[in-house]
């Protein structure tokens, strides 16, 4: 097991130590356009080996020859957000760099998995999946199990329960209008509505939707990495393990919730193809037009996307 990691910045660089922490591949390639920093920071993480002992190899580059044969290619490269910024706002910038590390990445390993981290997440995975010409079931997005352990943890600290016993789906697009499902969301498998009122739900939600500018608020000169990059590797295991995890990613929709050619959070089984399953789960009908529309926002940036 191969694993690259393109863009050593936050996020990249805090998946590619846990990659190598948690022995998920022999070899980890890490790469960046900055000169050095790859490099620093992978021989930095090679040199914690004999104390964190972990036998995974770690290389930082500024090519693409080490990344050859990979088998999973995490993509963080890209500009994030300051505040009073979107993830939209990031669109024009990231999408040139993402085509960019697609093609030289593909190219030397065409039979692997993608993941795409950059924002505006269900744009750029969009991207991948056109630039990299792989079926959809190799091109994924990770937002979802980000925006539900977000949510998960703030009815954690709510109810002063384990986040273990907490389960529920973020869906949708990872921007403002993502969706978190609350028919779905239980604690010790009791229905959220069980133990908190309708308004404390609401604020939990909202909390959860603004979650990412929450800490980029307290940043100021970033966003969110320990949480992404952890949500990250969670996928990274599950088809690494072949785990089959039902967790929610951006897939490529072709029908499924009744919406067609575009990426968006959904329930999918993660194993070693890549996603093997999209799961329909029901929706409340309101549930199901905040998708749509959630969707709709990700295909309007997708139009505005120009390939040569
Ligand atoms: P960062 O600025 O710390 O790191 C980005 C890295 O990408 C930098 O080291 C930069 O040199 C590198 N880079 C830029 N162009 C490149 C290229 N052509 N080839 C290789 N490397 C290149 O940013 P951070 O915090 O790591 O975030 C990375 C991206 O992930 C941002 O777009 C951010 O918005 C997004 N993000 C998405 C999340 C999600 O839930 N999907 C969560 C957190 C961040
Ligand atoms: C987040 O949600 C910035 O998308 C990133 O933290």
């Amino acid at each position: 097991m191969k694993i690259t990691v393109i863009g050593a910045g936050n996020v990249g660089a805090t998946a590619a130590q846990r990659i190598i922490e948690k022995e998920l591949a022999h070899h980890v390639a890490l790469v960046d356009v900055v000169e050095g920093v790859p490099q620093g920071k992978g021989l930095d993480m090679y040199e914690s080996a004999p104390i964190e002992l972990f036998d995974t190899k770690i290389v930082g580059t500024n090519g693409y020859d080490e990344t050859a044969g990979s088998d999973i290619i995490l993509i963080t490269a890209g500009i994030a957000r300051k505040p009073g910024m979107s993830r939209d706002d990031l669109q024009n910038t990231n999408a040139g760099i993402v085509k960019d590390v697609t093609e030289k990445a593909v190219a030397k390993s065409p039979h692997a998995i993608i993941i795409v981290v950059s924002n505006p997440l269900d744009v750029m995975t969009y991207v991948a999946y056109i630039r990299s010409g792989f079926p959809a079931n190799r091109v994924m997005g990770m937002a979802g199990v980000l925006d539900t352990a977000r949510f998960r943890t703030f009815i954690a600290m709510e109810l002063d329960v384990s986040v273990q016993d907490v389960n529920a789906f973020v869906l949708g697009g990872h921007g403002d209008s993502m969706v978190p499902v609350i028919k779905y969301t239980t604690i010790a498998g009791i229905p959220i509505k069980e133990l908190l009122p309708a308004d404390k739900i609401k604020a939990l939600s909202d909390r959860a939707r603004n979650g990412g500018i929450e800490i980029v608020n307290f940043l100021k000169t970033g966003s969110a990495y320990y949480a992404p990059s952890a949500a990250a590797v969670e996928m990274i295991e599950s088809i690494v393990k072949d785990r089959k995890r039902i967790l929610p990613c951006a897939a490529y929709l072709t029908g499924q919730y009744g919406l067609n050619d575009v990426y968006c959070g959904v329930p999918v089984k993660l194993g070693k193809d890549g996603i093997e399953q999209i799961i329909e789960i029901k929706l409340d009908d309101d549930d199901l037009k905040a998708l749509h529309k959630s969707a709709e926002e990700v295909k309007t940036n997708c139009a505005k996307l120009k390939f040569d």
